[in-house]
């Protein structure tokens, strides 16, 4: 099933993250489901044990159905002094879901994570590739419905 992405690549693992990224990019569902460390496993010739590990060291990998967009908000102390509760609310009641939950919809899942890199421009929210700072509620709930706009 995952064998078009895993020829992409030699079975060396230097390549191991380019995989996960691979196969997580291109699911429907965001995620790297078990029957795809299996044939990691087998492609590469590593147990399926090491893969596990390094899905679930990363905060960036799942190995849970996610929605179609990831918005990760930071939860470190330089943006929650400037404002990122304020932010979470807002996505909660926006997305009517609770940090970690994905909305009914499949569109967007939630995620708290730990700083972004780009404090000085707390509070931050990184959804899929992209960051945004300074946010406010009124500026997250525009991203949001822009996004939905999308559809
Ligand atoms: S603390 Fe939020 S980006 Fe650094």
């Amino acid at each position: 099933m995952y064998k078009a992405i895993l020829q992409k690549y030699e079975p060396v693992n230097s390549n191991l993250m380019f995989i996960l990224h691979d196969i997580q990019d291109n699911h429907p569902q965001n995620y790297i489901p078990e029957d795809a460390t299996r044939e990691i496993s087998e492609y590469m010739g590593i147990p399926e044990s090491h893969i596990y590990g390094v899905i679930t060291f990363y905060s960036m990998f799942s190995t849970k159905p996610r929605g179609k967009h990831i918005i990760r908000l930071c939860e470190s102390p330089p943006c929650w002094l400037r404002g990122s509760e304020a932010i979470l609310d807002t996505l909660e009641s926006l997305l009517d879901v609770r940090a970690g939950g994905t909305t009914k919809d499949g569109m967007f899942t939630l995620e708290l994570c730990a700083c972004l890199g780009v404090c000085g421009n707390a509070p931050v929210v990184m959804i899929d590739e992209d960051v945004f700072g300074d946010l406010t509620p009124a500026g997250i709930t525009g991203i949001i419905n822009s996004l939905r706009e999308e559809k």
